[in-house]
């Protein structure tokens, strides 16, 4: 099948069409993880649109997207595969009495009918005519176990079921890895992926990306508000705004009935932007300095 964008201005194109803005350096990573085939691992800040990045190639691209969600102590069955034990039982049961009460013993309860396929798993059967995209999202709240379990997968892109098989992509997944930095992640699993650090967007960028996301708010509040946002994050926060928040926060002023940012108006909404008190007291000063000046 023949690529669906031509160079990385077509990524960019495809990425947008879903709503997405990539700069030339993060759609040059994605035109490269798609092409070579190879796995992207994205770092950068809260909010900066690593989880998006996913999402969006995944409608750009017209295929299935597979999220799988990572955290503390989560583990490979969880990843891969689990037996469906409740639907197994009810298989004995079902057979026992159809055979008056005689042992189901000779039943095989291993088949594919009792298999409940987790993400990655799903990302192969699911890469069948064309890649699905699989999103494996915060990678570093996984434990290292885990990222070492990973490193098969993705070198493969093959499972082992013991009673089944082995099972194998048509058409390797295309695989988006986020970390937002907790730890650091090992060198074998950085090895085997491509890696892109997404930087907050510019000025320009992010206000294309909130007239994009919230097309209702007019150019200049817009504007204000992505300024704004710029100026919170050079106050060294604890928590400085995303570009989600950059988002939420220009439709909040316009939930509100405003269409300019005034000292009063910003104190009103700041909430949506900031989320930790400390954050909020440096943010009000400053804010107040900026927009009254
Ligand atoms: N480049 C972008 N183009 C369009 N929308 C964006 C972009 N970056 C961020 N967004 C918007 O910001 C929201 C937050 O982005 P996302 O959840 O992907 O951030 P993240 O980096 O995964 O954050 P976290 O580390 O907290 O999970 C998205 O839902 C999207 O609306
Ligand atoms: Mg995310």
């Amino acid at each position: 099948m023949s690529a669906p964008f031509v160079g990385v201005e077509g990524v960019q194109a495809l990425l947008a069409g879903a709503g997405y803005v990539a700069d030339d350096g993060l759609a040059s990573a994605v035109f490269l993880a798609y092409s070579l085939p190879q796995p992207l691992l994205v770092e950068g800040e809260p909010g900066v649109g690593k989880t998006e990045l996913a999402r969006a190639l995944a409608a750009g691209l017209e295929t299935t997207f597979i999220r799988l969600q990572c955290y503390e102590g989560i583990e490979s069955r969880e990843a891969l595969y689990e037996w469906n034990y409740l639907q197994q039982l009810l298989e004995i049961r079902a057979r026992e009495s159809a055979h008056s009460g005689e042992s189901a013993g000779g039943t095989n309860l291993f088949t594919w009918n009792f298999l409940q396929p987790r993400p990655l798993l799903r990302a192969l059967l699911e890469s069948d005519e064309r890649a699905a995209v699989l999103l494996i999202d915060e990678i570093d709240r996984a434990d290292e176990a885990f990222e070492a379990f990973l490193l098969e997968f993705l070198s493969d892109f093959a499972i082992t079921i013991p009673e089944l098989g082995s099972v194998r992509a048509r058409v390797p997944p295309v695989v988006v890895i986020t970390s937002n930095r907790t730890r650091e992640l090992h060198d074998a699993l950085k090895r085997r992926c491509l890696y892109h650090w997404v930087e907050y967007p510019t000025l320009e960028r992010e206000l294309e990306i909130v007239r994009l996301r919230a097309p209702d708010v007019g150019r200049a509040l817009a504007e204000a508000v992505a300024l704004a946002v710029r100026r919170l994050r050079a106050l060294d926060l604890q928590k400085p705004p995303g570009v989600a928040e950059s988002i939420a926060w220009a439709r909040a002023v316009r939930a509100l009935g405003y269409r300019e940012l005034t000292p009063h108006v910003a104190r009103q909404s700041l909430g949506v932007a900031i989320k930790n008190r400390d954050d909020w007291e440096r943010a009000v000063e400053s804010v107040d300095a900026w927009l009254a000046g």
